[in-house]
């Protein structure tokens, strides 16, 4: 008997996958519907419903105006930078999305080919996501945040036939023109001729002689033709989504459109309760995978309406800018990360400018990113009145690893943990030989192979590397890199990362890149960075230099060139802005550096000195540089 509860839905999913998936595939509009649901036939390496068709944007589009919604909102654009609000109809972003797909298929754009986004948070980031998956095509987004070199890298990774983009994004601080970083990015991927499509915004330079491909957005869309959806098989690619790693060479998670398509409609229905008509926001950004999940496919497919803000939680202009879009869009669900609402509380302590709005639509936030610290979790439900669900997940899987499904049972909440796998996770907590712990004992959070529809399928062009990062550290597992532990009612608690990536303000930095940039500098002799605590961002880079001998340089002056260097190298993103010189880094006599015995001093914890180290003196040295950093940057 089918009920409607997690332990049925999770039991099931995981004695019997290939009936629970092809029943959930039920929820997708096939050209042709598949009889098959993973196949396993070159595990490691699974794919889902090898022998089904369809088309990702039909899905999110077409079919809803089908089924007479057309005239329902399908997109709201917020801007509160701008003081801009735009309602798209599905029929109207239908129309769009067919539109630009005609815009890029003029190009030269099909099948299988890799369009690169690199926009602000405006509705034409999502009209270009849509349009490319029209087409069969791989879209590619990248944060703007990131700088030219990463961009770069990602090009020269995904070799795309387009770039879409827009003249300028708008950051509270400063306006941040975006044609200069592309015209550097593809002159350093040596990809000149490359179209890039442009959207010009009021107020940004236009430099078009810099580049041989332009092409502008509007003038494109006034002649273009409408393009069809095209038919792709399920196990086809719909996104590369770059993530960092522990080296400086991303990783591009490739998502498949069949299995994709297939769990986010699970999602909305069953963790986030949200379907056709209901208003879903989620404050995030497109270049993160929350935002391709659940800004733009997630709340699409599933007919509701999704809110786009262009905008900061605070600043934009004050802490009420959250409360305000419930209010005015009637928001029924919203999803953001804890910084932000840490950023709130740190503004309005008392939540006071909440009083002016009336959020009452609002029946559920969720939280991810970051874990949710309790504090945080506490004043939210205090000031809002509503459940405050914290979920984990990473770019990998594309959705919630654990979470509360609020469209099954309505787990009770407890403060601190995301509550428990969703079906297909098949979750375990190993040890370093691969042995699961008990209950209450911290291990390596790993996920028993196969991993559900709708998380990654490959790296980007290169099958080891994924098998290498991901596979090989525990047999028949997939590692997620976090380390946590469950109590005795299966409750997960993620307590932090295993290898050397950090998590400032729910971004996913990589400190090996970091120190990839600090160690260009030419008086740098050896650096490293870690992630320590920050009460608002959750972590913050620091970085610790070892200088080369003879080096004739004031310390303020070299500080400052490296913080320049890392945001020239990965962007504003990774807020780089503490860095110490230091007199030794503390090393094992293998030569490893002992980072997290660093974050440890740094964070206050208690730390064993190894006893593999080369010189235990130089860690007296360096309680002194790291205990002021964390002071710093306290508040
Ligand atoms: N394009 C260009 N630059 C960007 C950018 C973008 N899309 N997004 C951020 N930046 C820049 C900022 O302008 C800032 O630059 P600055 O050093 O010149 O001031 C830098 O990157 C760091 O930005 P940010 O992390 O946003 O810090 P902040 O101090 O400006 O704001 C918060 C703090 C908490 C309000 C902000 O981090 C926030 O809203 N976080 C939510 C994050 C989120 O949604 N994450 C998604 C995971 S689900
Ligand atoms: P990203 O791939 O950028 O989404 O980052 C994924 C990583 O962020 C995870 O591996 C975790 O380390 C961390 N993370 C995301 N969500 C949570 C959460 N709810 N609780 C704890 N950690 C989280």
């Amino acid at each position: 008997m089918v009920t409607n509860s997690y332990r049925d839905a999770y039991d099931r999913s995981l004695t019997t996958p290939d009936k629970f998936w092809l029943e959930a595939a039920g929820r997708v509009s096939w050209s042709q519907a598949p009889h098959q649901a993973v196949d396993s036939a070159r595990a490691p390496l699974y794919s889902w419903y090898p022998d089904g068709v369809l088309n990702t944007a039909f899905n999110a589009l077409d079919r809803h105006v089908q089924a007479g919604r057309g005239d329902q909102d399908a997109l709201i654009y917020d801007s509160a930078v701008l003081g801009a609000k735009q309602r798209y109809s599905y029929a109207e972003l239908t129309d769009l999305v067919a539109r630009f797909a005609g815009v890029l298929r003029a190009q030269g754009v099909g099948k299988g080919d890799r369009v690169v986004i690199y926009m602000p948070m405006i509705p034409e980031a999502a009209i270009a996501m849509l349009a490319t998956a029209r087409l069969g095509a791989i879209h590619s987004v990248v944060f703007g945040g990131f700088a030219p070199k990463e961009l770069a890298a990602r090009i020269c990774d995904a070799a795309p036939m387009a770039v879409v983009t827009a003249s300028g994004g708008i950051e509270p601080s400063r306006r941040v023109e975006y044609l200069p970083a592309v015209a550097e990015a593809l002159a350093l991927a040596g990809a000149e001729g490359t179209r890039v499509l442009v959207k010009e915004r009021d107020g940004f330079a236009a430099q078009r002689a810099d580049f041989a491909g332009w092409l502008d957005w509007d003038e494109q869309m006034a002649g273009a033709a409408a393009a069809a959806p095209v038919d792709v098989s399920a196990t086809d690619p719909l996104y590369i989504l770059y993530t960092s790693g522990t080296t400086g060479s991303p990783k591009g998670v490739v998502r498949d459109n069949g299995g994709h398509a297939v769990a986010l409609g699970w999602t909305m229905e069953n963790i986030y309760d949200v379907g056709p008509g209901d208003v879903m926001w989620t404050a995030s950004d497109v270049g993160w995978v929350v935002g391709h999940s659940y800004i733009v496919y997630g709340p699409l497919l599933a007919g509701a309406t999704t809110v786009l803000y262009e905008g900061k939680p605070v600043g934009t202009p004050d802490a009420g800018a959250f409360w305000r879009v419930i209010e005015d869009y009637k928001v029924n669900v919203l999803f953001t990360a804890p910084t932000a609402l840490r950023a709130i509380r740190k503004a309005d302590p008392e939540a006071a400018l909440l009083a002016r709005y009336d959020t009452s639509s609002l029946k559920t936030l969720f939280a991810a990113g970051e874990r949710l610290d309790t504090d945080t979790y506490h004043w939210a439900a205090r000031i809002l009145g509503v459940p405050v669900v914290d979920h984990w997940w990473q770019t990998e899987t594309g959705w919630a690893i654990c979470a509360n499904p609020r469209g099954l049972d309505s787990l009770p909440i407890k403060p601190g943990s995301p509550t428990v796998a969703m079906p297909g996770f098949n979750l375990g907590i190993v040890d370093s030989s691969g042995a699961e712990v008990d209950a209450g004992t911290e291990g390596n959070i790993v996920l028993r192979l196969p991993l559900p529809p709708g998380t990654l399928t490959t790296l980007w062009g290169d099958d080891d590397r994924y098998i290498s990062s991901y596979l090989q550290a525990f047999e028949g597992c997939y590692a997620t890199g976090d380390s946590g532990y469950r109590d005795g009612d299966g409750y997960l608690f993620v307590m932090g990362r295993t290898d050397d990536v950090i998590n400032v303000a729910g971004h996913r930095l990589s400190t090996g890149s970091m120190e990839q940039a600090i160690g260009q500098h030419p008086a740098v002799a050896e650096c490293a960075v870690i992630g320590v605590a920050d009460p608002l961002k959750g972590q913050r880079a620091s970085g610790y230099v070892v200088l080369k001998s003879g080096v004739d340089l004031s310390v303020p002056v070299l500080e400052r060139e490296l913080i320049a260097l890392v945001r020239r190298e990965i962007g504003a993103v990774a807020d780089f802005k503490n860095v110490a010189v230091v007199e030794a880094l503390p090393k094992t006599r293998s030569g490893k550096i002992l980072r997290k015995t660093m974050r440890q001093i740094a964070d206050g914890e208690e730390y064993v000195v190894p006893s593999t180290i080369e010189d235990a003196g130089v860690l007296d040295q360096l309680m002194a540089a790291l205990r002021p950093a964390d002071a710093n940057g306290a508040g």
